[in-house]
Parts: structure tokens; sequence; C-alpha cells
């Protein structure tokens, strides 16, 4: 099978699983890292059918998504063995998969360049307008406040309410959206990355401004 037609394939099966995914995993989450990675792959020199595929195949193996990652990342090996997608490249999609998520997966860095790059695409999509919106929907969907003013001015909150947090919207930036600009592994990644960062920033400002709460910038 030749690699336009796997990736055609996989782009509908992906789409047919994802379509009305409610928790900011959506096709078009898919779509767009997919999209952003090529673009990030070609600055780069990556290698463009791994971090194709990687990139649609991505969230098939997270829990939010599926029932366990053990049983997503078996369905993503089975999928691409079925497309005769060679044992190599298949191992290196897989481990991508395994080691992108913020979590760490499980902490290691990625070691390949087509690794970083859809690691890079990924966290993209979580910063700047698409960022703030996702945060919201999936917090919303948890059933968790806009914001707590006791705890979402920065100066307030200690390392343990970093730690355990997660109470709000607003509390997610913290904890995650405003760290990730400095993670980018690539350049070209970074080069996204800052004007996404700036735009959540004037977001913080003005909203603190408009809810009265009282955050100096430092
Ligand atoms: P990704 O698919 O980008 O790896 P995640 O699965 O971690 O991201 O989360 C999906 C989206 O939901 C992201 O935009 C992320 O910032 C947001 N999100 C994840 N956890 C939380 C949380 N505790 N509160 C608010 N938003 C969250
Ligand atoms: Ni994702």
């Amino acid at each position: 099978m030749d690699q336009q037609t796997i990736i055609r394939k996989t782009e509908e099966m992906v789409r047919d699983q994802l379509l009305g995914e409610g928790s900011g995993h959506d096709w078009y989450h898919i779509e767009r890292v997919t999209n952003t990675a090529k673009q990030l792959a070609e600055k780069e020199n990556a290698n463009l059918f791994i971090v194709t595929l990687a990139a649609l195949l991505h969230d098939l193996a997270d829990d939010k998504v599926v029932e366990s990652e053990e049983q997503g990342l078996l369905a993503i090996k089975e999928w691409l063995e079925q497309h005769e997608v060679s044992a190599d490249d298949s191992e290196h999609i897989v481990t991508i998969i395994q080691n992108m998520s913020f979590k760490g997966g499980n902490g290691i860095a990625l070691q390949t360049m087509e690794g970083q790059v859809v690691q890079d695409a990924d966290r993209l999509d979580a910063i700047g307008a698409i960022g703030i919106a996702r945060c919201f929907v999936y917090s919303g969907k948890k059933g968790r406040p806009i914001y707590d003013p006791t705890l979402d001015v920065r100066e307030q909150m200690t390392k343990e309410e970093y730690r355990t947090g997660s109470s709000s919207a607003i509390h997610h930036f913290y904890e995650k959206l405003l760290k990730l600009k400095d993670l980018m592994n690539t350049n070209a990644g970074y080069q996204l990355a800052v004007e996404r960062h700036q735009f959540m920033e004037q977001f913080l400002d003005m909203f603190y401004q408009e809810v009265g709460m009282d955050k100096k910038t430092e």
C-alpha cells in the first residue's frame, strides 16, 4: 500500500472515531495538530510520513478517549500492521504516541525529530486562542468553575495548590498552559508558541480586570 493511501485511510478511520468527541479531542483537534505538525516537519526536516501518521493517531491511546492506554496502543499497532507499515516505522510511531503526553508519558523526552515535532504541534493546540477555548470546554465537561477567586490570583498560589490544582479553568493556565512555551522542543515550534503565549497573558490580564481581581503584573 502506498504512503498516500495509508494516510488517507488513517484520516478516515480517525475522523469516524473522533468526529463528535466532546472533551477537546475531536477530529478538528487532530486535523489542526496534523497540519501544524506537517508545517513544523518541513521546517525541521523531519520525516513527513512518520509525523503525519503519529499526529493522526496520537489521541487514540489517550484514556480520555479510549478505555485504556494499553488497549489504544494495541489497536494502533494492529492498524499499522494491517496497512503494511514497516515494523520500524510502526515502532517509531507507537513510541512517539506513548511518550508525548504532557504528563511526560513516562517522563521520557522524545528522542527523534519526528516525535519532537508532533509533541510541539499537540502542545501548540493547547495554547493561544484555541488552547483557551479547549481549556474552558474541558473544565465545563468536568463540571469545574471558570475561576475561583480564592485560588486563582497568581501571587496567592502556593506550591501545594499548583500540585493539587485543577480547581478551575483559570487554574489550569498556571498548571499547564503557561508552561508550554518554554517546553517547546523545536525552534519552529517555539516561534509559533511565542505569539500564542502572549495572547494568553493578555487574556488573563483582561480577565482579571473584568472580574475585579487585583492581579499585579510583574
Ligand atoms: P492534548 O490532547 O493536547 O495532549 P490533554 O488530553 O491533556 O491534551 O487535554 C486536552 C485539552 O484539555 C487541552 O487543551 C488541555 O489543556 C485541556 N485540559 C486538560 N486538563 C485540563 C484541566 N485539568 N483543566 C482544564 N483544561 C484541561
Ligand atoms: Ni492531542
